[in-house]
């Protein structure tokens, strides 16, 4: 898609809003908790996700920047730096040779990360985008929708 390093780090920034389901975590808490994750942080993950295997239809969660929750800001940076990367994916962004001095930069710099950010969700939005009937929304984000004439 042409999306540079830079610009892949900057992406995983969203992760700086929203939340992460107990059923994508709990791999990092039990039968061991991860070496890799911040003690300081592995408390409040295990008071929210007491069950090692979470009730598929309870909505057990993990905010991923408890810090500004709600807001894309740089955060997400500072606390992948601090080993507070829900997933294993943020962990190996902070620690990757190739990403982690555009990680250091993000978190220095709420500009710099913007900067990049901007220049590459205009790339992913505008990369092949299927219009008119080309494809489906899907009423459920892991399943293709069943044709009409199967419901
Ligand atoms: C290597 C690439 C990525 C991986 C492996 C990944 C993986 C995940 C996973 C497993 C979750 C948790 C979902 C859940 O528990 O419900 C998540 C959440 C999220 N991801 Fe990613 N992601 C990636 C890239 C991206 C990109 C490029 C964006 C946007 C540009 C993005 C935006 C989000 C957002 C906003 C959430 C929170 C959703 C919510 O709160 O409902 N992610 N991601």
């Amino acid at each position: 898609m042409g999306i540079d390093t830079p610009g892949v780090v900057a992406l995983l920034g969203s992760h700086s809003v929203g939340r992460t389901h107990c059923v994508k975590l709990v791999h990092r808490l039990y039968p061991e908790v991860d070496p890799a994750l911040n003690p300081d942080h592995v408390p409040h993950m295990l008071k929210k996700c007491f069950d090692p295997i979470p009730d598929p239809k309870a909505v057990q969660y993990v905010r991923n920047d408890r810090g500004t929750p709600m807001k894309l800001d740089n955060n997400y940076y500072l606390n992948i730096l601090d080993s507070k990367g829900l997933l294993q994916v943020d962990h190996d962004l902070a620690n990757d040779p190739r990403t982690r001095s555009y990680v250091k930069k993000m978190a220095k710099s709420q500009d710099y990360f913007f900067q990049h950010f901007a220049r590459a969700i205009a790339l992913l939005s505008e990369n092949n985008p299927l219009t008119g009937d080309q494809g489906e929304i899907r009423r459920h984000c892991n399943v293709a929708n069943k044709h009409h004439s199967e419901e």
